[in-house]
């Protein structure tokens, strides 16, 4: 069983589904509101957790009930807490989410996710250093993500940065990252106007671009291969991306080849579409493999 880290985000997520997106001073009425668990860190958690891995979760929550049920659900996933801190004084992060016209539109808030700072991972150090991969995304504050890219350098840990929300990263990340996993609109924050090409051309075996239906993309030292996706009834898009990272991670973990990796994430990522939540459709080991 390969041992993941994740260093990221756990939220709740305020889910609003309408067949209208309200534009801006508009109002229309909504047909349902759920909450659920979310967060980019803690989706990727889970989903590693489900696809066999052995999960430790680095994160702050508050303490309040939003951060009580977030940790009963890492627990009911089999994700390892003992490296997530309730966090007094400060809110739970919550993602208000409207699921409409077949999208999702999300506003973070980021709460006791701010709390997650290089001074507060320092502390697991040592649970970093036995890690066959970290996972790390952008809800946290940029220097931990620096901090972590120099950590994982420094322990030779292979560190998959997962550059969403989009923001701008320095040189210093991209180069001590080992995988980066951004959307179309994540490389263009990232490499900064740079064709898709030249991006990946500038970084072989190491930067997957994610095209959403369209698969993954990268390029392998000779030319530039794409890995096609599943075609699938979606019902939910959210966490789409979560799943994908989470299962390539496990994958080149587990040794197989990026193809291969890149296939293994693509099923699972189709897969968490077709259920409601974040969460709600990440599939398990067993699911993915049997539909591969
Ligand atoms: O990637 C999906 C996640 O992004 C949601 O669960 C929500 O919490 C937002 O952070």
């Amino acid at each position: 069983m390969v041992k993941i880290v994740v260093i990221g985000s756990s939220s709740m997520d305020l889910v609003v589904t309408s067949d209208q997106r309200p534009g801006a001073g508009e109002t229309v009425l909504g047909r349902s509101f759920k909450t659920v668990p979310g967060g980019k860190g803690a989706n990727q958690a889970v989903a590693a957790a489900r696809l066999g891995a052995e999960v430790y979760m680095i994160g702050c929550v508050g303490d309040d009930h939003y951060g009580a049920a977030i940790l009963k659900n890492f627990k009911q996933n089999g994700v390892d807490v003992t490296n997530v801190e309730p966090v007094t004084d400060t809110e739970s992060g919550t993602a208000h989410i409207i699921l409409a016209e077949g999208d999702n539109s999300i506003v973070v808030v980021k709460g006791a996710n701010d709390h997650v700072t290089p001074d507060y991972v320092k502390k697991s150090k040592s649970l970093i250093k036995q890690a066959n991969m970290v996972l790390i995304q952008q809800e946290i504050p940029e220097e931990t993500v620096e901090y972590v890219s120099e950590l994982c350098k420094e322990l030779n840990v292979p560190l998959l940065l997962n550059p969403a929300p989009a923001r701008p990263l320095s040189k210093n990340v991209i180069e001590n990252a080992s995988y980066i996993t951004p959307n179309e609109h994540e490389a263009a924050v990232l490499f900064d106007g740079l064709a898709i090409e030249s991006a990946l051309k500038q970084y072989p075996n190491k930067v997957f671009i994610t095209e959403g239906k369209a698969g993954a993309r990268y390029f392998n030292g000779e030319k530039e291969i794409t890995v096609p996706s599943y075609t699938v009834e979606v019902t939910d898009t959210t966490g789409a991306g979560d799943t994908f990272n989470a299962a390539l991670a496990v994958a080149l973990a587990e040794g197989k080849s990026i193809t291969e990796s890149l296939q293994f994430a693509n099923r699972a990522a189709s897969l968490s579409v077709t259920k409601f939540g974040a969460q709600g459709g990440m599939p398990n080991r067993s699911e993915v493999e049997a539909s591969l």
